[in-house]
């Protein structure tokens, strides 16, 4: 080769170096790509994640969702192939319906290792979980259950009512989030693990603050690195560099022992209600057997730790719906009830016409709970828990990716190409201002026939998802809180107090202060 070709050589693969880069980098995701014709939610959406990776790690993804959508309309681009969708139709029911699967963001809530339905992201893992789990948790199962009727009437009867007296005996307030978790908690873990096997936070507000506080911990704000990066958090960890802080680990192990000891001490009432020796009926620790008898069949040739760490990972994943949605959906509901009188006299009343009042007083303190059936047929409560779960729904997004094999439209945009984010809240859904009228309002009669006074809402509740991964927890969360609220409102009246925080906190977070007073109504 001549000395002037070696010359030229290296300008010229410099020149198709740029040229690439600008095409892949500039021109492709600008023009070209099917995603160009997206709104950008930031300038540099279509070139880097940059913009929406620092969203999330500032715990800000909400706010900044809520005002590219509410700007740009119902599909916008956050990254260059990540989108935010706030559709039902022709959006939400397309990427919830099958067929998209999750990224590996949700391999952050494998416990043991091991995954469980949640975070399983294929669609063939994910129906292999689910499979074992679902049986119990249909309403006409749990309504059936005289196990979860009796652990019923043991939490609320036997724990919450005296603790609820106690609260109300005192001058100061009660912080209504703790409360709720702690009841959450132990209502939850009596139905998967048997009531005496189960936690018991509601008479311990020392070991409720420390369960917290590790639960805090191992859910830390670091975690958005392998949630959102998880390529560069192994490559860090292969050099040594731990980005999570110093408690993360210690508090993930605690949590995973303190879940293996509940296993356990359930297995053992499960040998015994197999010998048929377990006397109560609250003690079977029915999500458990189930979980268990489908685990040792599926891992057949696994070894005995495996399957251990298989069951309880699941489980761990229950109970944290507990602390994740269920204790903070049901301490809203109460403090929005408390807010408004009215809401408060219309449930008792709605109960006492009904015959399902549930009074205890010194002449009847152990009175037969109604039935499932009968609270579910309360319009004015199930409006009510409509309105919350509309108000309250969990405030993260589900991110999906579109399918390997095809492009996609959503949103009134064709050929969104394979792999994809998707990106959809309940919570924009649920405040979209062209879908429900005073959407920040907390108006139950919105969902009562004739009611709604000139308001004219369109919108889907969408609280528990939707499709093959719906939330397998929905009926257990409506039968749990229809018994909590008929409990509290057949007992007490409950005022808010001026000292607390609501609202000011990011949704999802503990930090609010809900201060209510609890007045008893029987002696
Ligand atoms: C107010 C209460 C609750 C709300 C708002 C809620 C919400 C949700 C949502 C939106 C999903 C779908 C996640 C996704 O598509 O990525 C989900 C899934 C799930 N929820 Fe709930 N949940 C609640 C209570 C519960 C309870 C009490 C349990 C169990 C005891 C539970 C267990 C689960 C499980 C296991 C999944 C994963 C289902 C799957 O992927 O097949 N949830 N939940």
């Amino acid at each position: 080769m001549s000395a002037d070709l070696v010359g030229y050589a290296a300008p010229a693969t410099l020149i198709i170096l740029c040229s690439f880069l600008l095409y892949h980098i500039v021109v492709h995701p600008l023009l070209i790509s099917p995603l160009a014709k997206i709104p950008n939610a930031h300038w540099t959406s279509p070139f880097v994640p940059w913009w929406i990776l620092w969203k999330r790690y500032r715990q800000e993804e909400l706010t900044a969702a809520l005002k590219a959508h509410q700007s740009l309309g119902l599909i916008v681009r956050l990254g260059p192939k990540d989108l935010g969708v706030s559709c039902y139709e022709d959006g939400i029911r397309t990427i919830y319906g099958g067929g998209f699967d999750k990224p590996a963001y949700f391999n952050f809530f494998n416990c043991y290792e091991r995954p469980n339905s949640f975070c399983s992201l294929a669609r063939k893992d994910h129906s292999i979980h689910r499979r074992r789990i679902s049986v119990v948790y249909t309403k006409s199962a749990l309504f059936g259950s005289a196990q979860l009727a009796s652990l019923t009437e043991h939490v609320l009867l036997g724990r919450l009512i005296p603790r609820l007296h106690e609260q109300a005996s005192r001058p100061q307030p009660t912080e209504l989030l703790g409360l709720s978790c702690s009841l959450c908690l132990d209502y939850v873990n009596a139905f998967l693990f048997g009531y005496s096997s189960g936690s018991n936070f509601l008479q311990s507000e020392s070991g409720t603050q420390l369960w917290l506080e590790h639960y805090e911990r191992r859910h830390c704000k670091e975690a958005f690195w392998p949630q959102e990066l998880p390529k560069t958090t192994k490559w860090m960890n292969t050099l040594g560099i731990n980005i999570l802080p110093k408690g993360h680990l210690p508090s993930k192990h605690y949590l995973e022992q303190w879940m293996m000891g509940l296993c356990d001490k359930a297995d053992e009432a499960r040998l015994l209600a197999d010998q048929g020796l377990l006397k109560d009926p609250a003690d079977i620790p029915v999500v458990y057997q189930q979980v268990q008898k489908s685990v040792w069949a599926d891992l057949n040739g696994a070894d005995t730790q495996t399957k251990k760490s298989e069951i309880a990972s699941e489980l761990f994943d229950h109970m944290s719906a507990a602390r994740e949605v269920l204790g903070l959906v049901l301490s809203y509901t109460l403090y929005y009830i408390s807010q408004n009188q009215q809401a408060q006299n219309r449930l008792r009343s709605e109960l006492a016409s009904a015959g399902l009042s549930i009074t205890i007083s010194a002449s009847e303190p152990n009175p037969t709970l109604p039935s499932p059936a009968s609270l579910d047929s309360l319009p004015y409560l199930t409006a009510v828990l409509n309105e919350s779960f509309r108000m309250r729904p969990n405030s993260r997004p589900l991110p999906r990716i579109t399918p390997h094999d095809r492009a996609v439209s959503l949103a009134g945009i064709d050929n969104i190409p394979p792999g994809t984010r998707v990106n959809s809240f309940p919570w924009l859904v649920h405040r979209d201002p062209r879908q429900w009228d005073q959407p920040d309002k907390w108006i139950p009669e919105r969902w009562l026939q004739g009611e709604g006074k000139g308001l004219d809402n369109k919108g889907v509740l969408w609280a528990f998802g939707s499709g093959p991964r719906m939330c397998v927890g929905s009926h257990l969360t409506q039968y749990m809180m229809r018994y909590v609220i008929a409990v509290v409102y057949s007992n007490f009246k409950t005022v808010t107090v001026k000292d607390g925080s609501f609202g000011r906190h990011p949704p999802g977070s503990l930090d609010d202060r809900l201060m209510v007073k609890f007045e008893r109504l029987h002696e």
